[in-house]
């Protein structure tokens, strides 16, 4: 098994990407690893001759009240699993270190046409923290490559826009989402859910299923997506949005082109989203 270097330092880092000859991916993450981080890395080993793992739990993705201090922290765990799916390298900073001027008054990245909507609307803020992260990542790293899940779509779509738009040299790839045999995506935040919560849970990839299927057949979206969250009140979930939209823009959808339903909802104390795509 290949060796796994551990760096906490941007210097020590950089250093060993200077060292690095051929291509150098970076999978970011906050730790906690499952299955879904696992094909990420995966499909990173298929596509760099070095892989980068980051693990930081980001404060300024948080809005106030989120759920920041009590976020699942696995640190030994984690190294295991990015050992066995073949990482060359793990970055686990501190707060201080990835925000030098402290995470208050930090330098931000905004992607204006991508954050207000949806989860940019449930969770103000959430987006500037993550491009604002994932920026300086790409400047701490400079992979060539950078993983990404589709499950968390919108975070997608925004990481390709800011690199689109601020010209930085690095290719970002989508890896589809990995789900239990029962449909339900794989997120730490399942593990918020109570036994009862975790059997009703599939209910949001199944509304997702069924949308899919409907909008295919030529329903009309704004009826789609009030069935949507018909069905995730009926499982027990408090729906923030089930929405049918545009792939690319995730404006409303036009005819002939790609487009993606995507939702997201409390089921107790977990906050679960969901996407499929129609190509
Ligand atoms: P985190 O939630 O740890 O997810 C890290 C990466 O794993 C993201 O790209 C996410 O989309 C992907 N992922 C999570 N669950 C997945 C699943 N079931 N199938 C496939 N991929 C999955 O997303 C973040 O961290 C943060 O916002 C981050 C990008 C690291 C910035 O802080």
């Amino acid at each position: 098994m290949a060796e796994l270097t551990l760096f906490s330092m941007v210097e020590a880092v950089r250093r060993w990407r200077a060292g690095q000859r051929g291509r150098v991916a970076l999978v970011p993450t906050m730790g906690n690893l499952h299955a879904g981080h696992r094909a990420l890395i995966e499909a990173a080993v298929t596509q760099a001759d070095a892989v980068v793992v980051s693990g930081f739990v980001n404060p300024t993705q948080f809005a106030p009240g989120e759920d920041y201090a009590s976020y699942p922290r696995t640190p030994e765990q984690d190294l295991a699993l990015m050992r066995d799916a073949g990482a060359d390298a793990v970055f686990t900073p501190s707060v201080d270190e990835m925000y030098p001027f402290g995470a208050d008054a930090a330098t931000v990245i905004e992607v204006p046409a991508l954050s207000g909507m949806l989860d940019g609307a449930s969770r103000p803020g959430h987006f500037r923290g993550v491009a604002s992260v994932v920026a300086r990542l790409f400047g701490i790293v400079a992979p060539d490559v950078a993983l990404f899940g589709e499950k968390d779509y919108q975070q997608l779509l925004v990481i390709r826009r800011m690199v689109r738009e601020l010209f930085m040299p690095v290719a970002i790839v989508g890896v589809p989402s990995v789900r239990e045999a029962d449909g339900l995506a794989l997120s730490s935040r399942n593990a918020y859910l109570a036994p009862d919560e975790r059997a009703r849970a599939p209910a949001l990839h199944a509304a997702l299923l069924a949308a899919a299927e409907a909008f295919r057949d030529g329903g009309e979206a704004a009826q789609i997506e009030r069935d949507g969250l018909a069905a995730l009140k009926a499982a027990g979930f408090k729906p923030e949005y089930f929405a049918v939209r545009e792939a690319a823009s995730l404006e409303a959808p036009r005819p002939g082109e790609p487009c993606v339903i995507l939702a997201a909802g409390w089921l107790g104390k977990a906050r679960l989203i969901d996407n499929v795509r129609l190509d």
